[in-house]
């Protein structure tokens, strides 16, 4: 059978499309590091957050090796805790890991201009781990829609020079606690772009 040469190059043109078109989606789903929340980052009873041992006061703690933080977020309607009223204060050169629940619905935790973004789902602790090298600022939004205020649900991000950290972002850190980091995971990068280097969990 004769197929005429444009016709041919139509066809494979259309044919190629198909094959991109499946390949960004499947990148997109799992080649990009994307993960659904689950119970790996531990589970929280939602009406009472701060009970579980998995969930300790909203904060900033020192973790268990030199320059690792956790921070542990609590969003609800219609803020972050910390990072709505006080911003979230964590020193330059460090490795922090957010642990994000909720105690009502689900909210979105995104640090704005960085891959760190994580939904809070009740119940669930989501965990991501960043780098921090640069004293900086970012806002942080919620991208999941919780009620009537969710537009303004946003708060702060501060990555200040290591001799300006008081150690007290937050307004419950304790210097010193031994916070165990759970899920943390190793490997990073060295770019001034904060960049998450676990997927969410
Ligand atoms: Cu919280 Cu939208």
């Amino acid at each position: 059978m004769h197929v005429h040469r444009f016709e041919r190059l139509w066809l494979v043109g259309a044919l190629s499309l198909i094959v991109l078109f499946i390949g960004t989606v499947t990148y997109g789903a799992v080649g990009a590091g994307y993960g659904m929340v689950d119970a790996t980052g531990g589970e929280v009873d939602p009406a009472n957050t701060t009970a579980s041992e998995n969930f300790r006061e909203p904060g900033v703690y020192e973790g268990s090796d030199p320059n690792h933080y956790d921070v542990y977020v609590e969003a609800q309607q219609f803020l972050f805790v910390p990072g709505t009223n006080e911003p979230i204060r964590i020193p330059a050169n460090s490795t922090v890991t957010f642990h994000v629940t909720s105690p009502d619905v689900i909210h979105g935790f995104e640090v704005v201009g960085t891959n760190i973004n994580t939904m809070a789902v009740p119940g669930q602790v989501a965990t991501v781990t960043a780098e921090f090298d640069e004293p900086d600022e970012y806002g942080l939004v919620c991208n999941e829609y919780c009620g009537s205020a969710h537009h303004s649900m946003e708060g702060q991000l501060q990555v200040v020079p290591p001799a300006e950290f008081d150690g007290t972002g937050g307004g419950n850190a304790t210097s010193g606690a031994n916070a165990t980091s759970d899920n943390m995971t190793g490997g990073g990068n060295t770019t001034s772009t904060p960049t998450a280097t676990s997927e969410v969990n």
